[in-house]
């Protein structure tokens, strides 16, 4: 050791000495200063409810037809009914929407399509797709107008950039509605909010469907170095230009982006999904690289391999235990438990409806379900101790449940 190190060695062992030695003396001088009364709240825990509220008191302020099948609404804090103000978010998050529809309490995951700047200006956007079939979406067309009351969970959620786990290169793979968590990726992105770049990648099988295509345009314009996006169209008559033809492939996302390092976000339907994240796994790119969103419950099982075959046109029956009393109710092999359950009037806890937030974790005391491959988010002992997620467990025989007492609701 030099004689230059010996020095500062000396000089750093005495000053965490004399740290130590005054240590006492200045916690007491704190403890004098301190107000004699306790103090009613922490900061810490304040703000930990600000961000985490266990549910938001909404109102919908403006809705807008975004295309022929789909809407956006505006929804500010309820001050009426003790919101104050709304929770901030990571772009790509998304609410669990708690509606009552004819009788049944059930939820809805729909992702923020508005940005976090907009959060802290008092507003989220939400932009629903009105299906066919829609069990939820025909309600919503009906009964949600401006001044609707509607209940929220606190932003939720994993699929948002993290500087320390993704590449600054982001490439979106959306389909259809799947498009709002990159809408508010986009606009933080191109504000400033988040250092990193976003090439999207967008397919559309109708061109009367496609949406944000002008702030999009707008977008890429304005900042060509962090934002820029593809259309891939899937229809058979096309008249936009610069389009990519088909579905999104293997060869667009080359085309489009570098798979040797890019990060990839998809959100779309589940069919999407499969076929995506097979093309990107033959391109080479790790699933470290890739980030799903959650998206709701699997439609139509059957289409899995591994699903038991004929169990889809099959009626079960579930004993229920909760809410202190114990009954059978039925359910159909094409409906995920978690349905079954909301049908019959019970409404354990849920957000996700996509066996990722752990929400509706249920004890399965007898029967066997069926979990599609890419939803099942249990962690392992749970698996091991007979715990399903409701949300993506179908069932496959007669079922035994022990539903969670605490957050099952009256549906
Ligand atoms: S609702 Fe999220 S895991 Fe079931």
């Amino acid at each position: 050791m030099t004689a230059k190190q010996l020095k500062i060695k000396v000089k750093g062992t005495l000053r965490d000495l004399l740290a130590f030695k005054n240590l006492a003396k200045k916690r007491m001088q704190r403890f004098r200063k301190a107000p004699a009364t306790r103090y009613s709240s922490l900061h810490v825990n304040d703000l930990a409810a600000r961000l985490h509220p266990a549910s938001q008191n909404l109102v919908i302020k403006e809705v807008r037809d975004e295309t022929k099948s789909s809407r956006t609404f505006t929804l500010a804090a309820d001050r009426e009914a003790g919101t104050g103000e709304i929770a901030y978010f990571q772009a790509g998050q998304y609410l669990s929407i708690r509606e009552t529809v004819e009788g049944c309490a059930i939820t809805r995951p729909y992702s923020i399509a508005s940005s976090p700047a907009d959060a802290l200006n008092g507003f989220y956007e939400i932009t629903i797709r009105k299906t066919d079939k829609g069990f939820f979406t025909g309600h919503v067309w009906e009964h949600w107008k401006v001044g609707r009351k509607v209940v929220a969970s606190a932003p939720m959620g994993q699929m948002f950039y993290s500087p320390l786990r993704d590449s600054r290169r982001i490439v979106a793979v959306a389909g259809g509605s799947g498009i709002t968590p990159f809408r508010a990726m986009a606009r933080e992105i191109c504000a400033g909010g988040i250092d990193a770049s976003l090439r999207l990648i967008y397919g559309c099988s109708d061109e009367g469907d496609i949406m944000f295509i002008d702030e999009f345009r707008e977008m890429a314009k304005a900042h060509p170095d962090r934002f820029s996006f593809v259309l891939v169209m899937s229809c058979d008559e096309v008249t936009l230009e610069g389009c990519e033809k088909g579905f999104i492939t293997g060869d667009i996302i080359a085309r489009h982006s570098d798979p040797g390092s890019d990060s990839y976000f998809l959100c779309g339907p589940d069919l999407m999904y499969d076929f995506v994240t097979r093309e990107l796994v033959s391109l080479g790119v790790p699933l470290r690289r890739l980030r799903r969103e959650a998206y709701g419950e699997i439609k139509n099982p059957s289409r899995f391999t591994g699903y038991p075959s004929g169990a889809e046109g099959k009626t079960y029956s579930i004993v229920v235990h909760g809410r202190g009393k114990t009954e059978t109710i039925t359910a159909r092999g094409d409906e995920s438990v978690l349905v079954a359950l909301e049908r019959a009037r019970y409404a354990p806890p849920s957000a996700c409806r996509s066996g990722e937030c752990q929400f509706c974790r249920t004890l399965l005391l007898k029967g066997d379900v069926w979990v599609g491959p890419e939803s099942d988010g249990r962690r392992e002992a749970d698996r091991r101790n007979g715990y399903i997620h409701p949300c993506a467990s179908f069932p496959v025989s007669d079922l035994e449940l022990e539903l969670p007492t605490a957050g099952t609701r009256e549906g």
